[in-house]
C-alpha cells in the first residue's frame, strides 16, 4: 500500500446517512457527533471514527487560510473543499453538510440558489446558512427547491463585527426570546438541522424543545441539543491563542495529558458525545435566560 494511500480501517461498515436516519438517532436519543473538516484525509479519518455529519465550515478561513474571520472566503473555496471532503467521505458514511459563505446568499432566493447549487455539485447534501428574521424566505426557497438547510443561529461568525466580537448571545431575556423566535420561524420554513452556536443551556435546550421536529447541533450551547460539532482544529489542539472555554482537547489524555493519535482523538470525541460526557454542563453554564 502506498505510503499516501488514505486510510481505509472502517469505510464502508456503516450505512451512509441520510436525513432521515439523522432523524431517526434524534428519535432515539442517540446524540449526533459533528465535526468540521475540510479536506480528504481528515474526512476519511472522521468518517472512520464514526462522525455522524460532517461540516465544510467557513471557519477554514480561519484554520486552513488563516484570516482573522470567516468574511474573506468565497464560494469557489467552500466549494473546492467541499469537493476535497466529498472525495474522503467516498464510501463512508458521514453526512456532509457546507457552509454558504459570506456574501454569497445575502441578496436573496436566487443568489441563495445557485450558491447551494455550487455547493451541492461539489458533493454537500446540505448548505448551512446564518442568521434569523431575515432567512427563513431562502430558507423556505430552498427547501421547496429540495436542497435540505442547516440553520445557524447564537453566534453567527459571519456577523462578527455586527455582533461586537465573538461573544456569548441570547444572555438577556430580550435577546433569548428573540432567538427563539427566530429558531421558530426557520424550523417552520424548514430547516431540518440548526447550529447553535454560544449561548446559555437553557435557550438551547428550549429552542430544541420549541422546535422537536428540528435537529439541534449545539457548540458551546450546552448538552441539551440533539448533538454537537467542534471545529476540527480546536478538538486536536492545533489552534494557538486563548480558545472558548467550550473546546476540549481530545488529542491529550485527559488523565496524564499526554498525546494521542488522531484517530484516537477523533474516536475519544465521537464517544464522549455518544455518551453523553461531552459537553460538560459546569464549562457551559453561561447564565440563564430562557
Ligand atoms: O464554520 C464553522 O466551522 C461553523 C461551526 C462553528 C459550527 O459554523
Amino acid at each position: 500500500m502506498s505510503v499516501h494511500a488514505l486510510p481505509t480501517a472502517n469505510a464502508g461498515s456503516r450505512k451512509p446517512m441520510t436525513l432521515h436516519s439523522l432523524r431517526a438517532m434524534q428519535a432515539r436519543s442517540e446524540k449526533i457527533a459533528m465535526l468540521t473538516a475540510y479536506d480528504a484525509t481528515y474526512a476519511r479519518l472522521a468518517d472512520e471514527a464514526g462522525v455522524d455529519a460532517v461540516l465544510v465550515g467557513d471557519s477554514l478561513g480561519m484554520v486552513v487560510q488563516g484570516h482573522t474571520s470567516t468574511l474573506p472566503t468565497t464560494l469557489d473555496e467552500m466549494a473546492y473543499h467541499t469537493r476535497c471532503v466529498a472525495r474522503g467521505l467516498q464510501g463512508g458514511a458521514a453526512w456532509l453538510i457546507a457552509d454558504l459563505p459570506f456574501a454569497s446568499y445575502q441578496q436573496g432566493t436566487a443568489q441563495a440558489m445557485a450558491a447551494s447549487a455550487a455547493l451541492m455539485q461539489a458533493g454537500a447534501q446540505m448548505v448551512k446558512l446564518e442568521g434569523g428574521g431575515w432567512t427563513p424566505e431562502t430558507v423556505r426557497f430552498l427547501v421547496e427547491r429540495g436542497v435540505p438547510v442547516c440553520a445557524h443561529l447564537g453566534l453567527t461568525p459571519q456577523s462578527v463585527h455586527a455582533l461586537g466580537g465573538y461573544r456569548i448571545q441570547g444572555r438577556d431575556a430580550a435577546s433569548a426570546t428573540t432567538l427563539r423566535a427566530h429558531a421558530r420561524e426557520l424550523a417552520e420554513a424548514g430547516a431540518a438541522m440548526m447550529v447553535l452556536e454560544l449561548m446559555p443551556s437553557d435557550v438551547a435546550s428550549a429552542v430544541q424543545s420549541d422546535n422537536p421536529q428540528m435537529m439541534t447541533i449545539g457548540i458551546g450551547a450546552g448538552p441539551g441539543t440533539a448533538g454537537q460539532v467542534l471545529v476540527l482544529h480546536d478538538m486536536l489542539g492545533l489552534t494557538r491563542g486563548k480558545l472558548p472555554r467550550f473546546v476540549r482537547n481530545f488529542a491529550r489524555d485527559e488523565q496524564t495529558g499526554a498525546a494521542v493519535a488522531t484517530d484516537v482523538a477523533l474516536a475519544a470525541y465521537v464517544a464522549a458525545v455518544k455518551a453523553g460526557q461531552f459537553p460538560d454542563p459546569v464549562a457551559h453554564a453561561y447564565g440563564s435566560a430562557a
